[in-house]
């Protein structure tokens, strides 16, 4: 249980955009946030969020959570993905989607996709970006009729397979929604639901003066099954009606007719929003607004987020995505990055669920 996580991520790779050797152990947030800014060429625009520095392996301990099934430093396997067909452009067998769309500002459903979720000092972003994407599926699948809030500290916690806020691995947590699923429970503090997130809000993204972390990292949580934790909710243990499963989940992988690009779109568009793990390059953590393109940075581990839709500007394609590191970073929580080239991998490790709609 107590795996050394992300020290395999510091091994040096060359990825899609050329990336200097060798992460610093202190990011200076001032300089580098300025020589994104003075960039005329770039695509976003960064933010200090009021830092001075940030260490980089309390970053990741604390924000980052996802487990990559793969080692950086085998570049060849890399490589070789990246030129697989799926990238090719075979569009032919396209159906036609909208250049734009977003599930958090569509008028599609009454579904309240869009509230960001606080993962807080704690790397449990593979149960806060599931829980969230179920909870939309739900909702948008059932035509509206099921929208309940659904707890990612229950998965957090009570997910045995993976590592609660040492992080975890996206097949896994999928298994887990499939077999076990997991029950109602809002934001820290909500009183919603049978077990609302247990983990007080802290960080660099909300005002870091007020909202100091207290641990450097959060204690895992204890799984309570399902004896709920909100004193304010009609029931003291959740009842078996109050469970949510997937009944089946996949990867989202292209062909030789579909790119995975476009299979995310359409997935997207016909069921709800999706998740997506992938690599988290060092600048990304000054992210304020634009399209992020992982550029003269290091890769600092794996993260997963729920990607709600795409768009296109100034011919620069870009996937919208939520984040869980509190509305004040990004767009209100969310960012958008470039879409269509798997930049920082963000189209290799793309999941769906389908969820389970049997109860009233
Ligand atoms: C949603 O509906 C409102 C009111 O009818 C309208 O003003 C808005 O433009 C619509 N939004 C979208 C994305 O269609
Ligand atoms: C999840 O399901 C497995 C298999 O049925 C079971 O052994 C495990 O205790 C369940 N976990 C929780 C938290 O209910
Ligand atoms: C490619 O993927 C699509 C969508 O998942 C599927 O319907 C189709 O059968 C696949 N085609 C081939 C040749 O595998």
């Amino acid at each position: 249980m107590t795996k050394i996580i992300f020290i395999s991520f510091l091994i040096c790779i060359v990825p899609l955009f050329a990336v200097v050797c060798g992460p610093p152990q202190i990011l200076q947030s001032e300089k580098i946030v300025k020589e994104i800014n003075d960039d005329k060429k770039s695509t976003w625009k960064a933010d200090t969020y009021g830092t001075k520095e940030i260490n980089v392996e309390e970053f990741k301990q604390k924000y980052l959570g996802v487990i990559l099934p793969f080692k950086y430093d085998k570049n060849k396997e890399m490589e070789k993905e990246l030129s697989q067909k799926e990238y090719g452009i075979l569009k032919a067998k396209e159906e036609k989607l909208p250049a734009y769309f977003n599930w958090a500002k569509t008028n599609k459903t009454n579904c309240p996709v869009g509230r960001i979720r606080d993962q807080s000092n704690c790397g449990s972003c593979w149960a806060v970006s599931t829980a969230s994407a179920m909870q939309d599926r739900f909702c948008i699948q059932s035509g509206g009729k099921i929208n309940v809030e659904l707890s990612s500290g229950y998965i957090t916690a009570c997910d045995q397979s993976n590592y609660a806020c040492r992080g975890g691995f996206m097949n896994r947590v999928y298994d887990f929604l499939k077999i076990n699923g997991t029950i109602t429970g809002g934001d820290y503090d909500s009183d919603v639901g049978c077990q609302p997130y247990s983990i007080k809000p802290c960080g660099p993204f909300l005002d870091s003066h007020k909202m100091p972390c207290v641990y450097y990292l959060a204690n895992n949580p204890k799984c309570r099954k399902k004896k709920c934790s909100n004193d304010w909710y009609k029931y003291q243990e959740e009842p078996e009606s109050s469970t949510y499963k997937y009944s089946r989940w996949s990867f989202i992988k292209g062909n030789i007719s579909y790119t995975t690009e476009y299979l995310m779109r359409k997935e997207i568009y016909e069921n709800g929003p999706i998740t997506a793990a992938f690599l988290i390059y060092s600048n990304f953590l000054y992210y304020k607004k634009g399209i992020y393109i992982p550029i003269r940075s290091w890769p600092m581990g794996g993260h997963a987020v729920k990607v709600v839709g795409w768009g296109e500007e100034d011919s620069v394609l870009y996937w919208i995505a939520q984040n869980s590191w509190s509305d004040r970073w990004g767009e209100n929580g969310f960012f958008r990055i470039l879409r269509g080239t798997n930049a920082g991998y963000f189209e290799s490790m793309v999941n769906e669920g389908k969820p389970d709609i049997k109860k009233s």
